[in-house]
């Protein structure tokens, strides 16, 4: 390879494109301390977004190693833990907005517009693959449901005999992990929208906390809560 060509740090990482994609609305007489707060704003939703794109990414690679005629378990909770890890890292992300002072927030927000977190294209489709909105069935769990029918085993077996389940059982809890992380994500945002706009309505029109809240009545993958009770 000759020199022209080498692979480079900022080249690699495409640096110049991310560097230069924060784009903070709100004009400068506003102050620098405004602007900063907007620029970590953009930035947190930017990373979210970053982190959303390999979500996706590791929860398609789970459900197609559990959907072969011989599931690659292994294989699968290489991609839902690091999944579970992801959520961890967004819920202290969303605690990043503590340091986002509501009067710096207030002040920029009218240039956001109607634009709002409820229009994430990636958003809607981690949901739809947990199965949490709409509240269908999810995917992944319904590749999951048939490994464990494939080796003649009831959810309520899998809990009670675990030795027996192997590596599916281990599937299962990772399938908890991802459902409890998000569901604790979700009561992040909600918590970190009260302590911002307190209860004002949200810029996508909702009316905010409230609506926001709702979401905490539901969890992703139920079946795998409801067996606990019949154990
Ligand atoms: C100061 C920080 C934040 C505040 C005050 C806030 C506030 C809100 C509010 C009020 C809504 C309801 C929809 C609306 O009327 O706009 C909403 C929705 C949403 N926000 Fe945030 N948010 C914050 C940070 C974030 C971050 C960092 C993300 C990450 C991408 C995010 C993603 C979303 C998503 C996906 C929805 C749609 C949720 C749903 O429909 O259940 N938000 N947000």
């Amino acid at each position: 390879m000759d020199a022209s060509n080498a692979v480079t740090y900022a080249g690699y990482l495409q640096l110049d494109r991310i560097l230069g994609a924060q784009a903070p609305l709100s004009p400068d007489d506003l102050g620098p301390q405004v602007r900063a707060a907007e620029h970590f704003f953009i930035v947190v939703h930017q990373a979210f977004e970053l982190w959303f794109k390999q979500e996706l990414l590791d929860l398609e690679l789970a459900r197609a190693a559990l959907a072969r005629d011989e599931p690659e378990l292994e294989v699968a909770l290489d991609h839902l833990s690091r999944v579970t890890a992801i959520h961890r890292l967004l819920i202290q992300q969303m605690v990043l907005f503590d340091h986002l002072p509501p009067h710096t927030f207030l002040a920029f927000r009218p240039y956001l517009g109607e634009a709002s977190g409820a229009e994430s294209a990636q958003f809607r489709v981690v949901e739809k693959v947990l199965g949490v909105r709409p509240r269908t069935s999810s995917p992944l769990y319904d590749v999951f449901a048939r490994a464990i029918e494939r080796r003649a085993l009831s959810l309520e077996q899998l809990y009670q005999q675990p030795a027996r389940a192997g590596a599916l059982y281990r599937v299962a809890e990772a399938l908890v992990d991802i459902s409890e992380t998000f569901w604790m994500l979700t009561a992040a945002h909600v918590r970190i929208a009260e302590r911002t706009i307190g209860a004002r309505a949200g810029t996508g029109g909702t009316s905010g906390v409230e609506y926001l809240a709702e979401a905490l009545n539901h969890k992703a993958f139920p079946e795998l809560w409801d067996v606990r009770t019949r154990l």
